[in-house]
């Protein structure tokens, strides 16, 4: 589903260029629970974004089912993203003065649904992660772990078969980021692909497989 051959990514700042990734290779199947592990700065969020179709390698080439995503147009590109992933942050990113109905709702009004469709699909996933009585609250009027079911949900609604997260859990308390990964678990359990990043062993131990990244390379997987 997932295959990087040789990818590089130099960010270039002024006459300094920096390599974040030297050259990787791997591979995800359809329907792996895959976390990737390392230090900071060994090019986690680097990876998540190409894999994202957010940025663009500098080499190498990224297929996506089969499809290589180097040379698609910016339009391609945002177009795959619509359909084939879900993102889930760290900071879960919800718009803070929507509801959490409009910040579910906000992917499908990209999409051409109508608005009884648009709300029975909010309904699904707002239930679905336990939040449909919530549906009126802003993000401020909830905690970290319903801010991230509220945006687990809204990564739902385009029906993509991989969701990528980037630490997921990484500002919650325990007890919240065992009911993401509870989640994230039943997610995968349906079929979907996950990649997740995680500082964390107890919530990698959820996953497959890891992938270790350190100084931009992979080191074991
Ligand atoms: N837009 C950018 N411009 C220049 N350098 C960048 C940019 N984004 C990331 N880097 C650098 O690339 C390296 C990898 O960054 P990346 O964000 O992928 O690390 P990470 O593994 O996700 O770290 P963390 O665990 O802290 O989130 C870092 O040294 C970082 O400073
Ligand atoms: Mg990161």
């Amino acid at each position: 589903m997932i295959r990087f051959e040789n990818i590089k990514k130099i960010y270039q700042m002024g006459k300094v260029s920096f390599e974040a990734l030297k050259g990787i290779n791997l591979t995800v199947k359809k329907g792996e629970f895959v976390s990737i592990m390392g230090p900071s700065g060994s090019g986690k969020s680097t990876l998540m974004n190409i894999i994202g179709c957010l940025d663009t390698a500098t080499e190498g080439s990224y297929y996506l089912e089969d499809k290589n995503a180097a040379g698609l147009s910016f339009d391609q590109l945002s177009d795959i993203r619509n359909r084939k992933i879900g993102f889930v942050f760290q900071n879960f990113n919800l718009l803070p003065y929507a509801t959490a109905y409009e910040n579910v709702e906000l992917p499908m009004l990209f999409s051409g649904k109508n608005t009884a469709d648009r709300k029975k699909t909010v309904k699904k996933f707002l239930s679905m992660v336990g939040l449909w009585d919530w549906a009126g609250h802003r993000p401020t009027e909830l905690s970290g772990g319903e801010q991230q079911r509220v945006a687990i949900a809204r990564a739902l609604v385009n029906d993509p078969p991989i969701i990528l997260a980037d630490e997921p859990t990484g500002n919650l308390d325990s007890k919240s980021g065992t009911e993401i990964m509870e989640i994230f678990n039943n997610l995968w359990q349906s079929g979907k692909t996950i990649l997740m990043v995680t500082h964390d062993q107890k919530v990698a131990d959820y996953s497959e497989r890891t992938i270790n990244l350190f100084d931009g390379n992979v080191i074991s997987n």
